[in-house]
């Protein structure tokens, strides 16, 4: 046998080192030295499910064991040196372990390949992420809830169109955002029970004969079960896509609130303030106070759909199971990760900076005739069917216009014109509080309603 030109472990059949550049595109321990603690971890699992099934002996378990959490210490204290061309961190994790106790470290790798470790690492990482996420999620919710019940009886229009609609409760509104976030928190959780399948023993992609025992590792890792198909096991990266996926929506949440945001404080609107610590200044107009930190809530939403778009797109031309294509998953999962942890914790402070504009809210709810519909439900509630409601409720808003008033500046006189039902009690259904508070009905946006729902969202978020 001819001389080996590399130390790389799998250096034996090659004939001359890889080219520099090889080396440099194959290289991934710049990105997924992230899954240290991971990677840790599953070789200690699977040390120890060697040793229980008498597939290596115990005292070098216990060496390779006291070994891995070595370097872990190593990598804590930053004194680990991570090296290229040891291309990933398993192999980086791996070479030290033979620098510190020597050739009983090639033991470790009985009945795995790396290409169980890189899934089950990542597996692991995904539910971790999934997990911090769901925190912020909450905080996020708690925070909403708190501004709601702040302004609990505020009113502002209710738009569709962007044309004012009907009156409804600012708290209500910021209700319907925490029922976005709360799925998003739901879909999270998904991901993790979907992600909780074991890929270790997988063995590069057949199974193994020797008799490992993969309930044991799963049940060390946390995973519910081990995966069911070795071939699924090392090629599945579903549960990176699904969190992508999740991410994007949650982005999304984020971004259309976020421009609520920007598009209250703008000034020709002004239904909300914003505290100057969540605001920037121009460096040529003295006056601004800017939006930003809202601003790039919607804009880093882009990377984010990038991201999920860019791992589709490398899955799906591979045929089973493993391609060195797979390589390329960590990243965008990693800077979603960052991006939208960060993105949660700044909607919100932006969140708990926000004061309505009571004012301004007001009568914007009243402004653009928004009482309309309750003319012709009150038109309803005395026998007309609403079609026939609806165009004697439009003839009263071609009134209102003529006249330059809103509905509730017109006289009874006036109206009464409309309809021989009509009674003096149709003032009151014209009046935007009486409207928010007619809208009992389950999910609608009387005070009654949001009360309740502030109540038992307050028992589901402590
Ligand atoms: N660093 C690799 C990755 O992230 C590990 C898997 C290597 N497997 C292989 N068959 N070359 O995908």
């Amino acid at each position: 046998m001819g001389k080996t030109k590399t130390n790389k472990v799998w250096g034996t059949r090659m004939k001359s080192k890889p080219s520099e550049l090889l080396t440099k595109i194959n290289a991934s321990i710049d990105v997924d030295k992230e899954l240290y603690q991971q990677d840790i971890n599953g070789s200690i699992a699977h040390c120890k499910m060697l040793a229980k099934q008498k597939i290596i002996k115990s005292d070098i378990s216990k060496k390779i064991v006291n070994g891995l959490e070595k370097i872990r210490k190593e990598i804590q204290s930053k004194k680990f040196k991570f090296s290229q061309s040891n291309e990933d961190i398993h192999l980086n994790i791996e070479k030290r372990l033979f620098e510190i106790i020597g050739p009983n470290a090639g033991f470790l790798h009985i009945a795995r390949s790396r290409n169980d470790q890189v899934t089950t690492d990542f597996k692991l990482w995904v539910i971790d992420a999934s997990q911090n996420l769901n925190i912020e999620i909450k905080k996020l919710i708690k925070a909403l809830i708190k501004l709601a019940e702040k302004n609990k009886n505020v009113i502002m229009p209710g738009f569709t169109h962007l044309k004012n609609a009907q009156p409804v409760l600012f708290s209500h509104y910021l209700l319907a955002y925490i029922e976005m976030f709360k799925r998003d928190h739901k879909k999270f959780t998904n991901v993790i029970k979907n992600t909780s399948e074991n890929p270790l023993g997988s063995a590069a992609l057949a199974g193994t004969g020797f008799a490992i025992d993969r309930f044991y590792t799963s049940k060390q890792l946390g995973f519910l079960k081990p995966t069911d198909n070795s071939i699924d096991g090392v090629s599945d990266r579903d549960y990176a896509i699904e969190f992508l996926f999740v991410s994007s929506l949650c982005s999304m949440h984020l971004s259309r609130l976020a421009e609520e945001i920007i598009l209250w404080n703008s000034d020709i609107v002004n239904m909300i303030n914003i505290n100057d610590k969540m605001l920037t200044g121009s460096s040529i107009m003295p006056q601004k106070k800017n939006p930003d930190g809202a601003e790039l809530l919607r804009g880093k939403s882009g990377a984010i759909y990038g991201n999920l778009n860019s791992l589709l797109v490398t899955m799906k031309g591979l045929p089973l199971s493993y391609f060195k294509d797979m390589q390329e998953d960590k990243k965008p999962v990693f800077e979603t990760f960052k991006i939208l942890n960060l993105n949660l914790k700044i909607a919100k402070e932006l969140v708990e900076s926000i004061s309505p504009n009571k004012a301004i809210m007001k009568k914007f709810a009243n402004y653009g005739y928004t009482t309309a519909t309750d003319f012709a439900d009150y038109l309803v509630k005395k026998g007309l069917s609403f079609r026939e409601a609806h165009k004697k409720s439009a003839k009263l808003v071609n009134i209102a216009e003529k006249k330059n008033l809103s509905l509730n500046e017109l006289s009874f006189s006036e109206i009464k014109k409309i309809d021989k039902l009509i009674k003096p009690d149709v003032i009151k259904a014209l009046k935007i509080e009486n409207s928010v508070n007619s809208k009992t009905s389950y999910g609608g946006t009387s005070i009654k309603n949001v009360v309740k729902m502030l109540k038992k969202l307050k028992k589901e978020f402590k």
